[in-house]
């Protein structure tokens, strides 16, 4: 065979791949709203930046007739490319060849882009859309899951693992996305379960839907186990891109630089009219949030989960950062199981990749009441306290009112390492509210008056950042106004902070 033949077969064979399973079946695809694997890897990179490995590969499978079936790339199409200019590695499964489930072939795929981008150090996305083990290779399917797992956990905290949700993920293959850093769902066409309805309704005779069990909405509001939605698969994507735009390649880097026209020494006087006079009445901390960050840009994670704490990325004088904050419109900004378990994690996260966390405090305490102790709020609880306390990178903390209790301490505090703490002059720092510690001290006060006098009494003693910042557990009090000069200078100061934990195998989170 001539040269002109060699590459004519060549040509031939990357065509074979490039139609995966068949037109017939990517206009399915294309019928039931989604993108084919490949079409969406160009959504999510930059132009022309995607190297394909791997194209040319098959199953090995010969029971059920399979040597007669096979498709060059085998239903998932692995590589790497840019986004925003920076190297990532992605696979995409194919639904449009046997669903885009998992033969060992397809796993070892994977598994190859995993040890690579481990070894290069760049973070891995994986486009899921699949119908699982694929049945005809029976326990090397699930083999091929347990390389995969195996390397999604050598991997976490070294490079970021993200998962897109793009179709069906069911079964153990939800374990994959569930090991990863970050999990995106589409609104109506991706589903995350472990058994699915018809299963549920056999063993526990529940009746439930697709969506309902396992839909976008479902994982992001009521079990925590999504951090973002898109509207469809485009701006998911987009979310994918914007979220990469906060993140180091690596564990070994700083988080990318992004110039900004926003002045470090913008002041805000409208910051003054936040924090209500009356300190049962609620705001909106993320008026604050918006108010001080570069643009206003802030990436929230979780948004409709656990609102009682917000958790996002923003940042400061074109450094990224990660933000926890209480959200005193919801709950009254209370912690209980749900957003300590949110934030404990979140805040993992961002000392794995060396972004510094800023800390927005104004919580009541921990939320009371049988639900919480018997669903273990004690160890829930913990987890949040054991993440500030363990993070090595810089804490900058902002009290804007209450710091009640133990959530005091737990919120990034002096005590846990917090490098510099603020508050403003608005702040109550105590054990307690003043109506709950009146309860206490003077049980036996019956007239309402008395009671009355003694909470103001107290308030006026306790209920403020004087106290603490006497003691040095709070460096300055400072101006609302100039929340932003005053954190920028903190994060400047903290730059190249140093600490290291003691030395051991690893810490034993409570979980
Ligand atoms: C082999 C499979 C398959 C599977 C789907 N296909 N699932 N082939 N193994 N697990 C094939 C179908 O035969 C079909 O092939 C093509 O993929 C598309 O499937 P359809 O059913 O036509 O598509 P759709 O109607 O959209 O339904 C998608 C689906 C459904 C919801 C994913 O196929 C389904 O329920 N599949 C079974 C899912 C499952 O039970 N998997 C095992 C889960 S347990 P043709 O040739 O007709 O196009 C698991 C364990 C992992 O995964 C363990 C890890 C530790």
């Amino acid at each position: 065979m001539d040269l002109k033949h060699k590459l004519q077969q060549l040509d031939e064979m990357n065509r074979l791949a490039e139609l995966g399973g068949g037109q017939e079946r990517i206009d399915k695809q294309h019928a039931a709203g989604k993108k084919t694997a490949r079409e969406r890897i160009i959504a999510l990179l930059d132009p022309g930046t995607f190297q394909e490995v791997d194209k040319l590969v098959t199953h090995r499978n010969s029971d059920f007739g399979m040597e007669k079936k096979k498709f060059p790339g085998d239903g998932v199409i692995s590589g790497y490319g840019k986004v925003n200019g920076r190297l990532v590695y992605v696979f995409a499964q194919d639904f449009t060849v046997f669903g885009g489930t998992l033969s060992r072939a397809n796993a070892d795929k994977i598994a190859k882009i995993q040890d690579l981008a481990l070894k290069m150090g760049a973070p891995v996305i994986g486009l899921n859309d699949s119908g699982g083990a694929r049945i005809q290779e029976g326990v090397e399917s699930l083999a091929g899951y347990a390389d995969i797992f195996y390397n999604n956990v050598m991997s976490s905290g070294v490079i970021p693992q993200i998962s897109v949700i793009l179709g069906p993920c069911a079964g153990g293959a939800v374990y994959s996305p569930a090991l990863t850093d970050f999990i995106l769902m589409v609104k109506d066409t991706s589903h995350m379960f472990v058994t699915g309805p018809e299963v549920i309704k056999t063993v526990t005779h529940e009746d439930v839907t697709k969506e309902e069990l396992g839909g976008a909405m479902t994982h992001s509001s009521r079990s925590g186990v999504a951090h973002f939605v898109g509207k469809d698969e485009e701006q998911t994507l987009m979310i994918t891109r914007e979220l990469l735009s906060f993140l180091p390649s690596n564990n070994m880097e700083e988080p990318p630089l992004k110039t900004t026209v926003d002045p470090s020494e913008r002041e805000d006087t409208t910051l003054e009219e936040i924090v209500p006079a009356d300190p049962n009445k609620p705001y909106d901390m993320l008026d604050i949030i918006l108010k001080v960050i570069d643009n206003k840009h802030f990436l929230e994670v979780q948004p409709h989960y656990a609102s009682n704490i917000i958790t996002g990325f923003a940042r400061f004088a074109g450094h990224p950062v990660g933000i926890v904050a209480n959200q005193p419109s919801v709950l009254a900004g209370v912690l209980d199981i749900n957003s300590s378990a949110k934030a404990a994690r979140f805040v993992r996260f961002c000392d794995a990749f060396n972004l510094p966390v800023v800390t927005f405090v104004d919580v009541p305490g921990f939320l009371p009441g049988t639900n919480q102790e018997f669903g273990g709020i004690i160890k829930h609880g913990a987890k949040l306290l054991y993440a500030f306390c363990e993070a090595t990178i810089p804490k900058v903390t902002v009290i804007t009112r209450k710091a009640y209790g133990g959530a005091y301490d737990v919120m990034s505090s002096k005590h846990i390492g917090g490098d510099v703490n603020f508050a403003y002059p608005t702040a109550e720092i105590a054990v307690m509210g003043p109506e709950g510690a009146i309860n206490i001290l003077y049980r036996d006060l019956s007239s309402p008056e008395e009671k009355a006098r003694a909470v103001e009494n107290y308030r006026d003693t306790f209920a403020n950042p004087y106290k603490a910042a006497a003691l040095g557990y709070i460096d300055e009090i400072i101006h609302p106004k100039s929340t932003r000069p005053k954190i920028i200078a903190a994060l400047e100061m903290t730059r190249n902070k140093r600490k290291t934990n003691p030395v051991r195998k690893h810490g034993n989170i409570p979980l």
